[in-house]
């Protein structure tokens, strides 16, 4: 399959382009799109047919169910059973990095969503994505647009690297804004599951609710024998092919660690923006400020990538905090190093 990479700049001003991308969808084909959080794989979440050729050009398992985007808030009850607490979460964060697992109706195949009852309902509100998915008017079925087990595509280079000859076509709407995947949680009555951290942070979610959870697998590996609320739980996913290794440890000694590291063995380093002065230059790779987790969540997905390249042995990275976006970035990188994490004395 040959395909087409469109650049969007302004997505007003070129409506054509974007009407083309729609009838791809309409017509049962896949459009890789940006959102502000990460780029996604869309087809019909209508069209039994689309949902499968999504599994089949990620190589993802298809027990692991899609989301589906939607353009307005308003219009997740055509496809879920809402409640009074999705209207509450809507007003507050639609569109935005949210996704809400609800009811599912009919109309929604049982291939969209893994075979559950329940379906992933999300509003980004990326420009692109908005007006895609309103000129399509279907609901868009999209997991991230990425080969099953790499990091998540962040810029539409990244995407191509995995699904050239894949997909249809490619939307190039620039690098994403967040750069990790949507925060996703599920609704029991006025309680909520965080089941994965992402932009809205647990501390935002706990303004609009009064008891909120964080699911254990957010920040614990599971055990072999336990079943997962949400089946991405279980897959090992942002992983670089290289072993990741998340070093925990005071700032200083961490940077003697890195050194010392740097002068025996071929290590890739994503290093805080302090820090590049004193490393070695090779395979080094800032990621932002120490403080400054929006920069550190923008850049994650895309490093990991660079460094897997940067013909490695081992991958070294610093152990986010919990707080804030820090529980995102912290859920992702955990994975990313299979929950290898190293204490530096
Ligand atoms: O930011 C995002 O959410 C991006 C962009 C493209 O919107 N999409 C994304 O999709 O990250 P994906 O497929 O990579 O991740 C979807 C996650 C999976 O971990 C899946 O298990 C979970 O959502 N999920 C989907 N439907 C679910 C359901 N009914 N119940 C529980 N978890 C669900
Ligand atoms: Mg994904």
């Amino acid at each position: 399959m040959q395909t087409e990479i469109i650049r969007v700049i302004d997505p007003e001003r070129q409506e054509g382009d974007l009407r083309r991308a729609a009838d791809v969808l309409r017509a049962g084909g896949l459009v890789a799109f940006p959102t502000e959080t990460v780029y996604g794989l869309g087809g019909d979440a209508t069209d039994d047919g689309a949902a499968r050729k999504i599994y089949a050009a990620k190589g993802r398992p298809s027990d692991n169910p899609l989301i589906i985007h939607i353009a307005e808030p308003g219009d997740a009850g055509r496809y879920a059973v809402t409640n009074p607490m999705y209207h509450r979460l809507a007003k507050a964060f639609m569109p935005g990095p949210l996704t809400v697992i609800l009811p599912r109706r009919e109309i929604i195949p049982t291939s969209v969503t893994g075979g559950l009852e329940t379906v992933a309902v999300r509003c980004p509100s990326h420009p692109v994505a908005h007006r895609l998915i309103a000129l399509a008017g279907v609901p868009i079925a999209a997991p991230s647009a990425n080969l099953s087990g790499k990091p998540s595509p962040t810029c539409a280079e990244d995407v191509a690297q995995d699904l050239c000859g894949r997909v249809e076509m490619i939307l190039d709407g620039g690098a994403c804004e967040i750069g990790l995947e949507s925060t996703i949680v599920k609704i029991d009555g006025d309680s909520l599951t965080l089941l994965r951290p992402g932009g809205i942070t647990y501390d935002a979610l706990c303004m609009v609710c009064d008891r909120v959870t964080v699911a254990d697998a957010v920040t614990h590996q599971l055990a072999a024998d336990e079943r997962p609320i949400s089946p991405g739980m279980k897959y090992r996913h942002y992983a670089p092919a290289t072993p990741v290794v998340l070093l925990d440890g005071a700032p200083e000694a961490v940077l003697a660690f890195l050194r010392q590291e740097q002068e025996h063995r071929r290590c890739a380093i994503l290093c805080y923006d302090e820090e590049r002065a004193a490393l070695l230059p090779e395979r080094v790779i800032p990621v932002g400020g120490r403080q400054d987790l929006a920069a550190q969540a923008n850049r994650l997905f895309h490093a990991l990538r660079e460094a897997d390249r940067a013909g490695a042995d081992i991958i070294y990275a610093h152990l986010p905090p919990m707080e804030g976006l820090g529980l995102a970035l912290y859920n992702r990188m955990i994975r990313a190093a299979a929950h290898t994490v190293r204490k530096i004395p």
